[in-house]
């Protein structure tokens, strides 16, 4: 669906935009009444960025309670087309919006939008996708808030290797090497390459000996990676001992591949996801899989709000945290059997 807004939440209408040159901020020493955040994401049915997005409502209502100032966010869905992302930043842009955020179609190919904010002097604040430094330094108005990529993968092979150490069942063939198999989000996507990559490393750097044996990208999808794992246990069937799983529902999607070969479940491999979605979390308490890595969701959209409200106010940007002026990155968290209550009693938006 080209152009597509998919809700909007908040409730006034953006009122002050005579008030602020263009509609790049508002005036020091003057809060508006309203403001008007526009977010574009770049794929609605992404479970961890639909979650995100919960988030980010929630807590624009809260805000919205706090300051006193209206806050009008309107959220749209790129469908995975650049083509009409960019339509969608000139919209926000002839709407009025004090600030756009950016979850990138295409994470090398932020020009059209750079330039764009650029033109209409608007703050643009990328998330969750991140591009590279070199687009990010284009013009002193461009943010990215996300995650530390490296850190996810580090603490899914912690996980795993804990198991693989503790567990001494994990090592289904006995022969003192963990087999395993990756499922990997996107190609070319920062959080799919760097959390592939420092898994495996963590496992060798914890002293368990790995080989690998094959890999699969499923594009973030519970059913591409339900249909890559089929093919995969047709090949090696009960050799796989590991599933790294680049997110929740790739691991969701292994588990529904393991569920439909018969296998009983005290036969699977070890399934380690990362995000802490609902779905994940309940996987993790449910035994299915050995844990996931929190992508803490409500740390980022608060982050992004608060910077986005800052923006749009003109308010000060010291207390945000910005890394170099222009990151903010929130840490992850493991979540075991043992931690994920505590992940599931927090993962509900508070309205
Ligand atoms: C990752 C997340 C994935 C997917 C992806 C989309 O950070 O772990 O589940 O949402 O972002 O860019």
């Amino acid at each position: 669906m080209k152009r597509k807004k998919i809700f909007t939440l908040g409730t006034a209408a953006c009122l002050f935009l005579g008030s602020f040159s263009g509609c790049s901020g508002g005036i020091q020493g003057k809060e508006p009444k309203s403001i008007k955040i526009g977010v574009t994401v770049y794929d609605q049915y992404d479970t961890f960025v639909s979650q995100l997005m919960e988030e980010f409502g929630a807590y624009a209502g809260r805000k919205e309670d706090e300051t006193g100032v209206a806050i009008n966010v309107e959220i749209y869905n790129a469908a995975d087309s650049q083509t009409t992302q960019n339509s969608q930043v000139e919209e926000m842009l002839d709407d009025g919006c004090n600030v756009i955020c950016v979850n990138l179609v295409d994470r090398t190919e932020p020009t059209t939008i750079i330039d764009l904010a650029e033109k209409n002097q608007v703050p643009v604040i990328f998330f969750n996708r991140e591009l590279v430094e070199e687009d990010l330094e284009r013009w002193e108005q461009l943010y990215y808030v996300g995650a530390k990529a490296f850190e996810s993968g580090i603490m899914q092979g912690e996980i795993a290797a804990d198991m693989f150490q503790a567990h001494p069942e994990a090592d289904k063939n006995g022969d003192g090497i963990f087999q395993y198999t990756v499922l990997e989000g996107e190609a070319g996507h920062q959080d799919a390459i760097v959390r592939t990559e420092y898994s495996v490393s963590t496992l060798v750097e914890n002293g368990v000996e790995v080989e690998k044996l094959g890999y699969a990208i499923a594009n973030w999808n519970r059913a591409q990676a339900q249909t890559k794992m089929t093919q995969m246990l047709s090949e090696y069937g009960e050799e796989i001992e590991l599933v790294l799983a680049n997110n929740d529902d790739m691991a969701l999607g292994a588990i529904d591949a393991l569920k439909a070969s018969g296998l009983e479940q005290d036969r699977w491999p070890v399934i380690v996801g990362i995000d802490g979605t609902d779905v994940g979390l309940a996987a993790v308490a449910s035994g299915e899989m050995a844990g996931t890595v929190y992508n803490d969701k409500k740390g980022q959209a608060e982050a992004m709000l608060n910077l986005a409200y800052q923006l749009s106010v003109g308010g000060d940007l010291t207390e945000l945290g910005l890394e170099e002026g222009k990151y903010i990155r929130l840490p992850y968290a493991k979540v075991r059997a043992e931690e994920v209550e505590d992940y599931i009693e927090n993962s509900r938006p508070s309205t």
